[in-house]
């Protein structure tokens, strides 16, 4: 005999129910604004509700349309998005509102391929722009939506899998109701938010769906959704220099690829160097220029990107003269510790060290 199926327009008439109850009050929620949607969409990515709300209000501020954007210099922009990580988003941010302010009139396109073609806009993205700013109804499938569907259907499919993601986008579409999809795709992130957490957080004493959920039904809520488990990042010793002359930080541009592109950093080298090793690289690169007034060692850090660990040792260099910002590379500076935070984009792998920069 044949299961009943579980995602059934009644379940979702329930949600949709639950959802006009509970719904939270968040500041890209006053509209439905493409533009609005958009930047809320990239800035959820990998980062809490709690953290987007400030940059997402900020950045409204200060890009408050798609044409101040595409006017910004880069530095502005990576600047807005310092301690949010996975900069390659604010990128393309960047580069996508060129293109829309010259290709489409400054207008976000309602259309799922042209949306795709925007640097950054990937099936998730597209899909909650098209339901939340146009009403169209294409889903849009993140974590939280994988966790909630593979659980109500208890699916032991591999949710790491794009023909997984694909297979559920075309079970939901035809489920979104004319009119609703905003609800429809927000209903689903917010359950996945607030009662159908992740692990064994999941609060089904308050879910609307508990009576339908297989995974609840057979007590496995935690064995949902299915994941390969992830190799552990590669740990990497990093000794961090703060160069301090006059009151002022050296801090230098980063390569236009790779870690953390185009951002800021205080020089820093490979590998756990001890204070000689410190004063002896110093004087390999400048020989007397730059011989080191005073070197204290600052305390150890540790900073975890997505492949990477970068387990850090810190050193506060006092230099007599400042002519060493050149030997650091052509957009070396020395920087006040208020240009620092008003102007340079320093990504959080530095925060440790930015508080000695005062
Ligand atoms: N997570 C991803 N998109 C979201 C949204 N629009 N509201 C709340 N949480 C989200």
């Amino acid at each position: 005999m044949k299961e009943r199926a579980v995602l059934t327009p009644e379940l979702f008439r329930k949600l949709l129910d639950w959802y006009e109850e509970n719904k939270r009050v968040l500041p890209w929620r006053e509209d439905a604004d493409p533009y609005h949607v958009w930047i809320s969409e990239i800035m959820l990515q990998q980062t809490r509700v709690e953290t987007v709300k400030a940059y997402y209000l900020r950045w409204m501020e200060r890009f408050p349309t798609v044409s101040a954007l595409a006017a910004a210099e880069e530095d502005e922009v990576l600047k807005a998005w310092e301690g949010l990580g996975y900069y390659s988003r604010a990128r393309n941010l960047h580069k996508a509102a060129k293109i829309i302010e010259n290709a489409y009139g400054g207008k976000l396109p309602a259309d799922k391929a042209l949306l795709r073609g925007l640097p950054g806009v990937g099936e998730y993205t597209a899909g909650a722009i098209l339901s939340i700013a146009f009403g169209i109804g294409e889903p849009a499938v993140d974590g939280n939506v994988l966790r909630v569907i593979s659980r109500l259907t208890a699916d032991p499919s591999d949710v790491s899998k794009g023909e997984v993601r694909a297979a559920l986008a075309d079970a939901l579409r035809p489920l979104m109701p004319k009119g609703e999809t905003s609800a429809f795709t927000q209903a689903l992130f917010e359950l996945g938010a607030l009662i159908c957490l992740p692990k064994d957080a999941f609060r089904c004493e308050l879910c609307p769906l508990v009576e339908d959920c297989r995974a609840y039904k057979e007590g496995r809520q935690g064995d949902f959704p299915v994941k390969p488990e992830k190799a552990a990042p590669r740990a990497e010793a990093r000794t961090v220099l703060l160069l301090e002359c006059e009151g002022k930080y050296l801090v230098r541009k980063r390569p236009s690829k790779g870690l953390l592109a185009n951002l800021y950093e205080f020089p820093n080298a490979e590998g756990k160097l001890s204070e000689g090793d410190v004063c002896a690289f110093l004087s390999d690169l400048a020989g007397e220029e730059i011989s080191p007034r005073k070197v204290e060692s600052l305390p150890e850090a540790t900073h975890v990107f997505t492949h990477l660990v970068w387990n850090m040792t810190g050193y506060l260099v006092r230099l007599s003269s400042p002519k060493a910002a050149s030997l650091f590379g052509a957009d070396a500076v020395f920087a006040s510790p208020r240009e620092i935070k008003e102007t340079y984009s320093l990504p959080s792998a530095f925060s440790a060290y930015k508080k000695f920069a005062r």
